[in-house]
Order: structure tokens, then C-alpha cells, then sequence
């Protein structure tokens, strides 16, 4: 027999190379105070079910709640030859309390309990990021309720299409970020489920009550079936699913910030403090924050696929492979609360440049739709409205004119159902002031939005 916790069959030590290939130690360190929460749970429902003593429980109890000081302390040295988190606790559990610290692992085996660390860390981790999450929307609609008059060009195809209120674009950032943080509250659900009792994977013969542990750890309920509880990971796929869905609305939001911050568009700027100079260009400022989340969007798209190749063939039950769940998982989370912190943080501070969008949206005949839809108001059928209004346009093309800087002659030569009154239409402010619907960019509408979407925050 060797020294190893299982060495009890072996005829020879662990290869020196195999130990340190096959150890998780490195990555699941970051488990340890959810690992030591398991633990204390399980050994306190061993006991309310007799299986342990009133005094060995409370042994155990005690002795973790020491290691977990002395590893915030930064006392413990992790070992290699323990292979895990797990075995690293309870042989420091041992070494401190004595045998009655071996039976601790009665009725339990190392895949629940791994199985029971991730989903308690990543609830703990979901729960960070929907935190994250409110404070970047709540930026988002204080920031559009004062931009709520703004009128900036709305874009199709990056092609001038028609004016809008910048509240109006804040606000459908919100919305996307509405809809991923469903889908992390949903997720959650499925994540808050216990493995604990699995044993492995055939559940066990000790009278434990898996209520009791479910409850002590604050999970919905035991997981259904000891076989799946162990072996699944959709729960961490579901995550990076999650992550991926909104790290591309931060992408693309970080796409228009960068855009924004280039003179050839100079609509906002961002404080310095988010900023980076050149090392060469002395007249730098570079927008690195949203360049950077638009970067790491990449590696979470990566860790979903990851996570979904790792699982796609594995036979029942637990497997090896499944230590791999770690890194990606950890990635995922440590580069969505980074994103989403950066840009909480950063949008408070996003100042618009109200002329220059104002002038930009004044340039591309952003209002040519509302002339045509005068028209319409006027008898005219859409078809026949569109192509006047497109000869119009080409006029002003020809001329470098905007529809709004010709006289009222030139533009009836184009329709003479055009009167005095179409220059309050071809305003920035009539036409945006005009799309008054729930949905619309209207300012009064950008407002009432903002207000309902800070409602739905404050009772989430
Ligand atoms: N380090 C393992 C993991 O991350 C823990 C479970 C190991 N179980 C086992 N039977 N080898 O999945």
C-alpha cells in the first residue's frame, strides 16, 4: 500500500508526472470555503441522522472552520500529491482533529462533492454578476433619461437612416441586458439543484436525509437521481451560454463606443481614467475598455464550446474529463464580472457631444422618410411619396444640400402638395418628437421607458 488516501489497492506510488498532470489543485483552490461549506453540512446531517456523534460532528465542525481561517490567512501550503481541494481539506482536517476527521467522508464521495462546489460557487457567482448586471442597466436609464432629448442619426447598414433620441439607443442596450439577465435568473434555477447524497453514483446505504443537507446549503431541492446528479454539467454550459448571449450585446456595444470616440464620428467621449495613451503617439487617447470586452467576447465563446465538446460523449456516470469543467467555468465568470464592472463603471461617465451628433444627423437626409410620410398625410400614396422624395434627394446630393435648407420653392418643384408647414417636419426635433409610440424614440417615450424600466429594476 502507499500513502495516498485510496493507496490501499496500489502496489506502487503515483507516477510523479501522472500526479501532477492529473491534479486539480491549482485551479479548484478557488473552491475551498464552498468545499468546506459542503462538508459541514454533510457531517452535520450525518449526525442529526445518528451516523455520527453529537461530539465527532462537532470535531469536524470546528476543525473546518480553522483550516478555512488558516486558508485565508494564507497558511495552507496546497499539495500536489493531494490531488484536489477536497483531499487537501480533509487531510488538513485530519492532521488537525485526529482519526475522527476520516470520518468525514462517510456516505460521500469526491464527484458530489465537486459536483456541490461548482453549483454552490457559481450561485455565489451568478448572483455577483446579476448584481453587476443591475448596476450597468441602472447607468444605462439615468444616462438615457438625461439623453432623452438628444437627437443623434439612427444607423441601418452604418448608413444615415433617420434621426433618433440617444436615451432611445441607451435604452436598447438596456433592453438586451433585460433579456440576459432573464436568462441568468432562469439558469440559476437549474444550477440551485443538490448532488450531495449521490455517493458517487448509486446513492448510498447510511440513513441520510438529503432534505436536511439541500436545506443547510440553501438548495432548492436533492437532486432527482444520484446517476445524473454527479455526471451532468448543462448547469455550467448553461452559464457559459448565458455569458456568450450577453458578452456579445457588450461587444457590440463596445463596437459603437469605439466608433463614437473617433473623430470621424466624435459623438461622445469617455473620462481619461478609462482611457490609454500610445507610446508613441503623443496625441493618443484609446478607447481600451470597450476594446477589450469586445476582445475577451472571444474566450467565453470558447469556454461554451468547451464545456459543450467535454460532455458530448461521456458514458454515465462521473468521469475524469469532467475536471476540465473548472478553468473554462472560472474564466467565464472572472472575465463577465471584469466586463460588466468596466462598463458600470465607465458609463456614468460617458459625456455626449449633443452638437456633433446633432450636426452629424442633420447630414444623409436622415428625415427624407418623414417628408415622404408628409406626403402620405397629404393624399399621396407611400410608393409615389418615396420616389418624389428620392428625386428630391438626389437633387440635394447634386446641390450639398440638406432637404431642410431648400426653399419652399425648390422642394414643391417636386411635389406641389408641399407647403409653408413641411419645415417643422424636416426639424431634428419633429421628426424624432413625431415617432410618439410606446417603442418609439420620442423623447416623451424615451421618458416614460426609462421610468418603467427603473421600475422593473427596483423590484427585481
Ligand atoms: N478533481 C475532480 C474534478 O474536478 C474531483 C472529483 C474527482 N473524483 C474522482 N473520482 N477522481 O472533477
Amino acid at each position: 500500500s502507499t500513502h495516498q488516501t485510496w493507496g490501499g489497492r496500489f502496489s506502487e506510488p503515483t507516477d510523479a508526472f501522472v500526479a501532477a498532470f492529473t491534479a486539480s489543485i491549482g485551479f479548484d483552490q478557488r473552491l475551498y470555503r464552498h468545499d468546506i461549506r459542503g462538508s459541514i453540512a454533510h457531517a452535520t446531517m450525518l449526525a442529526r441522522v445518528g451516523v455520527l456523534t453529537p461530539d465527532e460532528c462537532a470535531a469536524i465542525v470546528t476543525g473546518l472552520g480553522e483550516i478555512e481561517a488558516e486558508i485565508e490567512r494564507g497558511e495552507i501550503e496546497w499539495s500536489v500529491a493531494l490531488e484536489d481541494i477536497h483531499m487537501n481539506i480533509e487531510a488538513r482536517l485530519t492532521e488537525r482533529i485526529g482519526t475522527v476527521g476520516k470520518k468525514l467522508h462517510t456516505g460521500r464521495s469526491r464527484n458530489d462533492q465537486i459536483a456541490t462546489d461548482i453549483r454552490l460557487y457559481l450561485r455565489d457567482g451568478i448572483d455577483a454578476v446579476a448584481s453587476e448586471l443591475t448596476r450597468l442597466r441602472r447607468a444605462l436609464i439615468e444616462l438615457a433619461s438625461r439623453e432623452a432629448d438628444t437627437v443623434m442619426p439612427g444607423f441601418t447598414h452604418l448608413q444615415s437612416a433617420q434621426p433618433v433620441t440617444f436615451g432611445h439607443h441607451l435604452l436598447a442596450w438596456q433592453e438586451m441586458l433585460d433579456r440576459d439577465q432573464q436568462r441568468l435568473l432562469d439558469a440559476r434555477k437549474r444550477v440551485n439543484v443538490m448532488p450531495l447524497g449521490a455517493a458517487a453514483l448509486a446513492g448510498t446505504s447510511y440513513p441520510i436525509d438529503r432534505h436536511v443537507t439541500a436545506e443547510l446549503l440553501g438548495f432548492e431541492r436533492p437532486a432527482e437521481n444520484s446517476l445524473d446528479a454527479v455526471s451532468d454539467r448543462d448547469f455550467a454550459i448553461e452559464f457559459t451560454s448565458f455569458a456568450s448571449l450577453l458578452m456579445m450585446h457588450l461587444s457590440r456595444m463596445s463596437e459603437e463606443l469605439v466608433l463614437w470616440t473617433s473623430a470621424r464620428f466624435d459623438f461622445i467621449d469617455l473620462p481619461d481614467r478609462f482611457c490609454t495613451g500610445s507610446s508613441i503617439m503623443p496625441q493618443k487617447k484609446n478607447p481600451d475598455v470597450p476594446e477589450l470586452v469586445r476582445g475577451k467576447t472571444g474566450r467565453v465563446y470558447g469556454h461554451m464550446i468547451s464545456l459543450l465538446t467535454l460532455m458530448k460523449s461521456q458514458p454515465l456516470a462521473y468521469n475524469k474529463d469532467n475536471q476540465e469543467d473548472k478553468e473554462p467555468l472560472f474564466d467565464t465568470l472572472d472575465t463577465v464580472l471584469g466586463s460588466l464592472r468596466a462598463f458600470a463603471d465607465m458609463m456614468p461617465a460617458v459625456v455626449a457631444k449633443r452638437d456633433n451628433m446633432a450636426l452629424a444627423a442633420r447630414q444623409g437626409f436622415a428625415t427624407a422618410t418623414d417628408l415622404a410620410d408628409y406626403l402620405v398625410r397629404r393624399g399621396i400614396a407611400f410608393r409615389d411619396a418615396h420616389e418624389i422624395v428620392g428625386h428630391a434627394v438626389a437633387y440635394g446630393i447634386e446641390q450639398d444640400r440638406d432637404l431642410s435648407q431648400m426653399s419652399l420653392d425648390e422642394l414643391q418643384r417636386f411635389s406641389d402638395h408641399i407647403g409653408e408647414d413641411i419645415f417643422e417636419v424636416l426639424t431634428l426635433e419633429g421628426s424624432v418628437a413625431a415617432r410618439n409610440h410606446i417603442g418609439g424614440t420620442a423623447p416623451d417615450q424615451v421618458r416614460a421607458a426609462a421610468d418603467r424600466a427603473r421600475r422593473a429594476l427596483d423590484v427585481l
